[in-house]
C-alpha cells in the first residue's frame, strides 16, 4: 500500500434544515494513497459533494451546518496534520498547496468580470513566490498543458467566452496550479462530449504517473469508473454502502445498491440482444430528515426481509477479501 496522503475518519454532517435535522453524511472514512484514484459513485443527494466540500472546509458554519469526524492530510514536509482544527487563514494555504478542488459546474466558481489569466495568476501567486510576468508564463503553460489550444492568447479571455469544455479545462488548470498533492475531481466531465473527456481523463492519468498526485473523482459514469478508478467507494443516503478494488467490484458487487447501479448501466456485449429498457433501481432516494429505519435501502431492496432489514441498521463490514459492505444479507448474496 503507497503512502497514505489523506485519512478520513468518522466523518458526519448535519444541516440545519427548515423542516428539522437533516443528516446529510454520517460516518464516513476512508484513505487515499499517493497516487491513487477513488472514485466515489451513488445516486443525486447521496453525499459526494458535501463530502469533498468539507476536507476542503468550504461548507456553510454552524450552526447552519455541522462537521465532526477527523480529516487528517499529509503536508509537504511529510507529517499529517488535522484539517478540521486549522485556523481558516492556513486552511486557506492548504487549499491548493495540499488539497484542490475542480468543482461540479465551472461557472460557479470561475469568476465571471476576472479573465481567466488572472484568475489562474493570481491563485499561483498566492501560493507560490513569483513576480507576475513569471505566473503569466506558468499559467500559460498550465492552459497549453490542458489541451486549451492558443494558450497563451486565451489568458485574456473570460469565463463566458469559453465553452463548456476550455471552461472545465480551465478550471482543471487553476486546481492544477499549486500542484496538490490531492485533487478531488467532483463530475468534471459530465458536460463534456465523449471525445473531450477521455482527453481530460488522460490528462489526470498522465499528471498522476509524473507527480504522484492522489485524485477523488467523483461522477455518475461507471464507464468512467472502470476505466481510471483504482478503487470505489459506493455512497448511498450519506453513508458508504460498499468500498472494493475496482475489479472485484465490478464483477462481484456484494452490496444490492451496488448490484442496481451496475445493472443499470449499458453492456456492448449485450447490445442488440437486450429487448426493452435497461433495469432501473425502482423508487427513490430518501430524504435526509427523515431517513427509513434500519438499512436505509430497504425500500427499494430486492432481498429485503421485514422484520430485520426495516429494524436492524446494518454495519460497515469488512470481508475475508478486505471489501467493505454495508448489507445484513452480503454474506448469502456473496454465495
Ligand atoms: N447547504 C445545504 N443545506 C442543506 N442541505 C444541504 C446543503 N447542501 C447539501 N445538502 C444536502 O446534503 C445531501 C447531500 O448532497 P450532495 O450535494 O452532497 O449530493 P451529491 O451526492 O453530490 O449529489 P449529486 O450527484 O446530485 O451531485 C442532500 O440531501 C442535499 O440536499
Ligand atoms: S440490509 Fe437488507 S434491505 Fe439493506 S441492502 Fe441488505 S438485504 Fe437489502
Ligand atoms: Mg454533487
Amino acid at each position: 500500500m503507497t503512502e497514505t496522503l489523506l485519512e478520513v475518519e468518522n466523518l458526519a454532517i448535519r444541516f440545519r434544515t427548515h423542516g428539522g435535522e437533516a443528516a446529510a453524511v454520517s460516518d464516513v472514512s476512508f484513505r487515499l494513497g499517493r497516487g491513487e484514484t477513488l472514485a466515489m459513485v451513488g445516486e443525486s443527494g447521496s453525499g459526494k459533494s458535501v463530502t469533498s466540500l468539507a476536507l476542503m472546509r468550504l461548507l456553510p458554519k454552524a450552526p447552519q451546518c455541522t462537521v465532526s469526524g477527523s480529516i487528517r492530510l499529509r503536508g509537504k514536509d511529510g507529517g499529517m496534520f488535522d484539517v478540521l482544527s486549522l485556523p481558516e487563514e492556513r486552511m486557506r494555504a492548504v487549499r491548493g498547496n495540499n488539497l484542490a478542488m475542480v468543482f461540479q459546474e465551472p461557472m460557479t466558481s470561475l469568476n465571471p468580470v476576472q479573465t481567466i489569466g488572472a484568475q489562474i495568476t493570481e491563485t499561483i501567486r498566492l501560493h507560490r513566490p513569483m513576480t507576475r510576468r513569471a505566473a503569466e508564463d506558468e499559467a500559460a503553460r498550465l492552459l497549453d498543458l490542458v489541451g486549451i489550444p492558443s494558450a497563451r492568447q486565451r489568458l485574456s479571455a473570460y469565463p463566458h467566452h469559453l465553452s463548456g469544455g476550455m471552461r472545465q479545462r480551465a478550471m482543471i488548470a487553476m486546481a492544477l496550479s499549486c500542484e496538490p498533492s490531492v485533487l478531488i475531481a467532483d463530475e468534471p466531465t459530465t458536460a463534456l462530449d465523449v471525445t473531450i473527456q477521455a482527453q481530460i481523463l488522460d490528462l489526470l492519468r498522465r499528471l498522476q504517473e509524473q507527480t504522484g498526485m492522489a485524485v477523488i473523482f467523483i461522477t455518475h459514469n461507471l464507464g468512467v469508473v472502470a476505466e481510471i478508478a483504482d478503487r470505489v467507494m459506493v455512497m448511498y443516503a450519506g453513508r458508504v454502502v460498499e468500498q472494493a478494488a475496482v475489479l472485484p467490484l465490478f464483477e462481484q458487487p456484494l452490496m444490492p445498491y451496488t448490484q442496481g447501479l451496475l445493472r443499470s448501466v449499458p453492456r456492448l456485449d449485450l447490445a442488440g440482444r437486450r429487448t426493452g429498457a435497461l433495469p432501473a433501481i425502482r423508487g427513490n432516494v430518501p430524504d435526509p430528515r427523515y431517513p427509513p429505519a434500519g438499512c436505509a435501502f430497504h425500500p427499494r431492496c430486492d432481498f429485503f426481509i421485514g422484520g430485520r432489514c426495516d429494524s436492524q441498521a446494518p454495519a460497515l463490514d469488512i470481508t475475508p477479501d478486505d471489501r467493505q459492505v454495508r448489507c445484513l444479507r452480503w454474506r448469502e448474496i456473496a454465495a
